[in-house]
């Protein structure tokens, strides 16, 4: 193994996204190997032509799926595999695997297809929504990342403004699960190992994100907690995944999210681990 590259979004102008590839760059090279980091669209799907100059694998933190599959494609190691990045970028999608593989998670109901320019609000369906979930209730796009496209519905009014504004979009219907309201863990998970954890709190919102205005400390997992993150990770998949527990009415883990590509800048900064080192370490044992 000597070359890598690290993909991320070269759309996004946050700096965080740059900052992201740029640790997973150095811990590469820490290990001695040689690698860039690229922009997605530096990489051309030439479909024709293909790609020349390839490396010997690539971690892939960007959720251009289609590049990561071209790249997959050319027999390049690609990390996560496309299927997981796939799975973890639609939260409808990953709900139906972690309820497959029978993980805890809130009360979730995936919202039916339905075309932007129609409407099914006078078919009783939502009404049974309300019905099931009840007041509040949280209303999470399949697409969306920093607690961004995550909404707390309070009362029927903002839910039918919701089901009428989100025509055309996946989405899903969650139980509100007040005894998280404000905080969660985030577990990083490299293959069978977990390798740092944090407990978020936000004082000003039900979302613990830490881009959302959350705070952050090291966390030691209780073993129930340990068990269902790591299980919640093997139902998508991933071999790297970033998972989010919420805590139940009894303090009990229930599963949040599964991200297939997780920030590692603010985990470093709180528990002093860099789990970059931990990835390219994987990467390398898997590969030899
Ligand atoms: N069902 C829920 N009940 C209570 N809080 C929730 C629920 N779902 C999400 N949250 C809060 O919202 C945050 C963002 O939700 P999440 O599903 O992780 O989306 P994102 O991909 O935007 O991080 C979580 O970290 C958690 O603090
Ligand atoms: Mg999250």
């Amino acid at each position: 193994m000597s070359t890598c590259w690290v993909i991320y979004n070269g759309s996004l102008t946050n700096d965080k996204f740059s900052d992201q590839a740029e640790l997973l760059r150095e811990a590469a090279e820490r290990a001695g190997i040689f690698a860039v980091a690229k922009k997605n669209y530096e990489v051309m799907m030439d479909l024709q032509n293909g790609l020349t100059d390839l490396p010997d694998f690539i971690v892939f933190l960007d959720k251009d799926i289609l590049l990561a599959s071209f790249l997959k494609n050319m027999g390049i190691p690609v990390f996560n595999d496309p299927d997981v990045i796939e799975t973890c970028d639609n939260k409808a999608k990953q709900y139906l695997q972690l309820a497959k593989y029978g993980l805890p998670m809130p009360k979730t109901i995936i919202a039916p297809k339905v075309y932007p320019t129609f409407s099914i609000r006078e078919s009783g369906y939502y009404e049974k929504v309300l019905n099931e979930i009840g007041l509040p209730m949280v209303i999470k796009e399949g697409h969306g990342s920093f607690g961004m496209k995550v909404y707390l519905v309070e009362t029927e009014e903002q839910f039918f403004e919701w089901t009428d504004a989100l025509r055309g979009v996946d989405y899903v219907f969650q139980e509100f699960v007040a005894s998280s309201r404000g905080r969660d863990i985030r577990v990083n998970i490299v293959g069978d190992e977990i390798v740092a954890s944090m407990a978020r709190k936000s004082e000003t919102d039900f979302r613990a994100n830490i881009t959302n205005g959350g705070s952050a400390t090291k966390v030691d997992l209780t073993p129930a907690q340990q068990e269902i993150a790591m299980q919640a990770a093997k139902a998508v998949g991933a071999e790297f995944a970033g998972v989010d527990l919420l805590y139940g009415e009894n303090e009990e883990p229930l599963v949040c999210e599964v991200n297939a590509a997780a920030h590692i800048r603010n985990i470093y900064n709180v528990t002093g681990i860099n789990v970059a080192d931990a990835m390219i370490a994987y990467i390398l044992r898997k590969l030899q």
